[in-house]
């Protein structure tokens, strides 16, 4: 069932509580919190903008780090709101507490086109166990609820699903609108051949999207720690690369199930391996793999090596559309990189539709300096797969329904 959006809500002067993301990646330099990576605050600004030009009063919230459910320094959303000023040149009011008389008194105060923003939800129990009490004072700050928090949809919290019990509206955000266009609708129907290049550590993280992409894709290319396990389904020696044991038999039924779909599911034919996983650590590019001709006693896959760096380029070249998720290899490491860049590159370079899925490749693209070539970045970490592999978002679900 289609969802409320903003645009369908008369907001001036209204109260509306927007529930945002911005748990994003910081730092502590000169004894200060600093914001490394502004992606998420940045893509929540459509919505914000949006709400001051049609004057509404605008009340963020959102979560920040683990807290626990407990207040804790290093978790404050302060310096969020800090930052937020300098992008929006107004001021952003702070509420230290999430709940009850200090923002009671705030939002009381508030103009339209103010903009408040609340410590962040997780200090309070409530938020994780989707405690009513904690949606009832949430709810009780806003006429309506916008939901514009993409990268946490996937968790039925108080702040993400209970407060919609307690609003007459909920309505989807710019920023969720538009995550969703591209990873779900437009995902429904892609461009042909939609090509899917999946990475990371663990196969047993991408199992159920592997599966729902199976049923889409029309080649999906392996890489990262993941494809050592699928190297071992197929025979090949791994020397003592990370590989989940319990999941060989698995990448075996994924391997078949390929064949079955007929879709081109490419493992990598030679990979970049090495001593150790250090800087500096001895390096080089396997021949062929096969059988016979595995990674070395001892050494372990760090990188996918030249030849699958081509071949995977050539498939590349031949998408309309193209979905990548994980990295190809240790690329934290500058030398481990390589299988990493190539890919961002010939995704910049294939005049496809582009789409980044979120989560280490996000960071990839932004290091290679190739965000700008992409046709959509998500902001999306957990919910970006769990989207991609067909599930609901709680996080959606509990919107209003368009009627
Ligand atoms: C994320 O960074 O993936 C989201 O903000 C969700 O955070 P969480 O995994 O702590 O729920």
């Amino acid at each position: 069932m289609p969802k409320l959006t903003l645009r369908d809500l008369d907001v001036r002067g209204k109260r509306v509580l927007v529930r945002v993301d911005f748990n994003v990646p910081t730092e502590i330099r000169g004894g200060k919190v600093r914001v490394t990576d502004d992606t998420r605050i940045r893509e929540s600004l459509p919505t914000i903008n949006y709400l001051r030009d049609h004057g509404a009063k605008i009340i963020l919230m959102s979560h920040f780090g683990r807290p626990k459910g407990k207040p804790t320094d290093k978790y404050s959303l302060r310096p969020i709101g800090e930052y937020l000023h300098s992008l929006i040149h107004q001021p952003v009011i702070f509420s230290h507490e999430t709940i009850g008389d200090v923002p009671r008194k705030i939002v009381e105060h508030m103009g339209n086109g103010d903009v408040a923003l609340l410590e962040n939800v997780r200090f309070q129990p409530g938020e994780e166990a989707n405690d009513p009490d904690f949606a009832t004072a949430l709810a009780e700050l806003g006429d309506f609820y916008v939901n514009d928090a993409f990268g946490t949809a996937h968790r039925a919290h108080a702040s993400t699903a209970g407060v919609t019990k307690f609003v007459s509206k909920s309505v989807m955000g710019l920023l969720m609108e538009k995550e969703l266009r591209h990873l779900r609708d437009e995902l429904q129907d892609p461009a042909r051949p939609f090509v899917v290049i999946l990475g990371g550590a663990k196969v047993s993280d991408k199992i159920g999207v592997l599966k729902a992409l199976m049923e889409k894709a029309n080649a999906i290319l392996i890489g990262g720690a993941m494809a050592n396990t699928f190297l071992k389904a197929e025979g090949i020696p791994v020397g003592a690369s990370r590989v989940e044991s319990d999941k060989v038999d698995l990448a075996r039924e994924l391997l078949e199930l390929a064949k079955q779909r007929g879709v081109t599911f490419l493992v990598p034919v030679d990979v970049v391996e090495a001593d150790e996983i250090l800087p500096g650590a001895n390096m080089r590019n396997t021949s062929r793999l096969s059988p016979q001709h595995g990674i070395a006693d001892g050494w372990q896959a760090v990188d996918i090596g030249a030849a699958t760096i081509a071949l995977y380029q050539e498939e590349i070249a031949k998408g309309e559309t193209i979905l990548w998720n994980g990295p190809m290899g240790v690329f934290e490491i500058p030398e481990f990189g390589d299988g990493t860049i190539a890919i961002a590159e010939a995704m910049a370079q294939s005049g496809a539709k582009t789409i980044i899925g979120g989560g280490d490749s996000v960071t990839a693209v932004k290091q290679a300096g190739l965000a700008g070539k992409m046709t959509f970045i998500s902001t999306g970490g957990g919910a970006t797969l769990e989207l991609l592999e067909g599930k609901e978002l709680p996080g959606v679900a509990a919107l209003t329904d368009k009627q």
